[in-house]
């Protein structure tokens, strides 16, 4: 099957010709995506990111293709397939399908009782004075920025009251590139910022002229954001951390998927380290380093200080 050419006449169009081009292609309705055809992209999606879909998402998943397909030019899902599929091209264009499909929603302080559980944690070393290193975290599936930098709030509130240099730094990662780059960009609307305390708002947002909110630049120093795949999760940065929080994305994954990319990150913590997933994200999941903590409000987990 030959790929089809996606791409306007060699002669560039004029505006105007654009503009009727994009009404044809707006105008035309794509065929339905037939079962098999959506197997065969559910399959795709599961092998490369772990997401795995189910038949009512079909509509949803319909939608979102063919818009893309939409602005490529393609009328069918086969040629798509085979596009995204192949090559280089395929690679980048396999990017940008994922911007669209991966369910990015989130908000500050989503699971409050979560976020505060790390608060305590980092507390707890600070008053028993044993912590003699930078303090770092992992925020996996951090989406666009809400979830690591609400965790870097309460991090910095320790600091502060503790009068100690803030020490920390926080590694963002998503899968989603668009995603990633909201998080860069740190800029909230009003509605977006809803369960943030004003008190905190105060301290780590500010106003800018055109009504949106910034992350104040102390946190953003703090937040790294990095592209990666968390089903590759033995090959993340061989490198040991306090915190790994992992929210509302191990959910979309099959049962052993959650089993073996929480086995793969054991190895990333320190002794002591602390494990957080969304509650009842991952009943079945036990591992002999790993001690369940006892607050049922949370779901963590404390690494044994020695293997
Ligand atoms: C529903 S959001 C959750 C965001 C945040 N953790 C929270 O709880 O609010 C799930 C995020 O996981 C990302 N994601 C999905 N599959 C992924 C994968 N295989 N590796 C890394 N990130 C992934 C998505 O792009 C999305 O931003």
């Amino acid at each position: 099957m030959s790929l089809p050419d996606y791409r306007y006449p060699d002669k560039a169009p004029g505006p105007r010709s654009l503009i009727s081009i994009c009404m044809a292609w707006s105008l035309r309705t794509l065929p339905t995506l037939s079962e098999d055809q959506f197997s065969q992209w559910g399959k795709l999606l599961e092998e490369r990111t772990g997401i795995q879909l189910v038949f009512q998402q079909k509509a949803w998943l319909e939608s979102q293709m063919s818009s893309r397909m939409r602005e490529l030019g393609f009328e069918d899902y086969d040629h798509y397939y085979l596009y995204v599929t192949h090559g280089l091209e395929g690679k980048l264009e396999w990017t940008r399908l994922i911007d669209r499909i991966a369910v990015k929603e989130t908000s500050f302080f989503r699971h409050r009782d979560s976020i505060e559980y790390v608060r305590q944690y980092l507390q707890n070393k600070i008053n028993n004075q044993t912590l003699h290193n930078s303090f770092d975290v992992w925020s996996l599936g951090c989406a666009t920025g809400e979830e690591p930098y609400s965790l870097a709030m309460v991090i910095n509130d320790c600091f502060e009251l503790a009068m100690l240099d803030p020490y920390y730094g926080i590694t963002a990662m998503d899968i989603s590139s668009s995603a990633l780059a909201a998080g860069r960009k740190a800029r909230y609307s009003k509605r977006r910022i809803e369960q943030i305390k004003p008190e905190e708002i105060k301290r780590y947002m500010h106003q800018c002229a055109d009504g949106s909110f910034e992350v104040v630049g102390k946190l953003r120093d703090r937040v790294c954001f990095t592209q990666a795949n968390i089903i590759h999760a033995r090959q993340l940065p061989h490198v040991k951390v306090d915190v790994i929080f992992c929210q509302n994305l191990l959910v979309y994954f099959r049962r052993w998927l959650r089993r073996d990319v929480l086995n793969a990150l054991i190895d990333r913590l320190k002794p002591g380290g602390l494990l957080v997933v969304g509650l009842g994200e991952t009943v079945d999941w036990e591992h002999p380093l790993m001690q369940r903590t006892t607050d049922d409000q949370v779901q963590a987990y404390i690494r044994a200080e020695q293997e």
